[in-house]
């Protein structure tokens, strides 16, 4: 497999080398919720997971959320997060890019899954995500910033992997995504000193 293995991942749980984790969810989660983009009773899917902060508030505020990852380590950290506050949440241990959910979902929060994948295997997961939805179905991106000089002489580095705006709308296209227009927010994660970009894709 080119990129990054399951046991990669698994080793920077058991390491703790994982500079992506807030230690809280995403300070977008709120906004979103705030602004009725995610609300209670919505089915929502959490893909790669990792610690689940953003399982573990979307539960709390209401949702009905199944948080997949790969590394059993990341969901048993999930598990003990959920658990300190006796929230429920479905937890899986499956691949995204062959998962598939028993029905299409309302909502998925897609928060550094994305360019945590090798760059071949995006069309797969982006058709995934696709099948996940319902139509009309929102697709909550923060399609990370993290381009390197070596980009300008081909080199892919990563993970994580740039999530580059024009790769996003080839990935992503018009003809099955419902695009809002920009400017987007730009959420910092200072662990790993990037941005994100905040979009809400709406499937067609
Ligand atoms: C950079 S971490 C991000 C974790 C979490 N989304 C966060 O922001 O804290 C990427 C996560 O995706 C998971 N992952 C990577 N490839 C995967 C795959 N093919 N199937 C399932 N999980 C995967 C890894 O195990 C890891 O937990």
């Amino acid at each position: 497999m080119t990129g990054p293995t399951r046991d990669f991942w698994k080793e920077r749980f058991a390491t703790g080398t994982t500079p992506w984790n807030r230690g809280e969810p995403n300070p977008q989660l709120a906004q979103w919720i705030a602004a009725g983009t995610l609300a209670p009773g919505h089915a929502v899917i959490v893909p790669g997971c990792g610690h689940g902060w953003e399982v573990a508030a979307l539960a709390r505020a209401g949702m009905h959320v199944t948080g997949i990852d790969f590394a059993a380590n990341a969901l048993e950290l999930c598990g003990r997060i959920l658990e300190r506050e006796s929230l429920g949440a479905q937890l899986v241990d499956a691949d995204v890019l062959h998962w598939r959910p028993e029905a299409p979902v309302d909502v998925i929060f897609e928060q550094t899954c994305l360019c945590a994948l090798y760059p071949d295997f995006w069309q797969r997961y982006a058709a995934q995500l696709h099948a996940w939805l319902k139509p009309g179905g929102k697709l909550l991106a923060l399609f990370l910033q993290a381009l390197r000089a070596e980009a300008a002489h081909g080199f892919i580095d990563g993970p994580p992997y740039h999530c580059d705006i024009n790769a996003m709308r080839a990935l992503f296209p018009a003809t099955q995504w419902e695009w809002p227009k920009p400017p987007y927010p730009q959420v910092v994660n200072t662990g790993i000193e990037r941005t994100e970009l905040a979009v809400v894709l709406i499937r067609k």
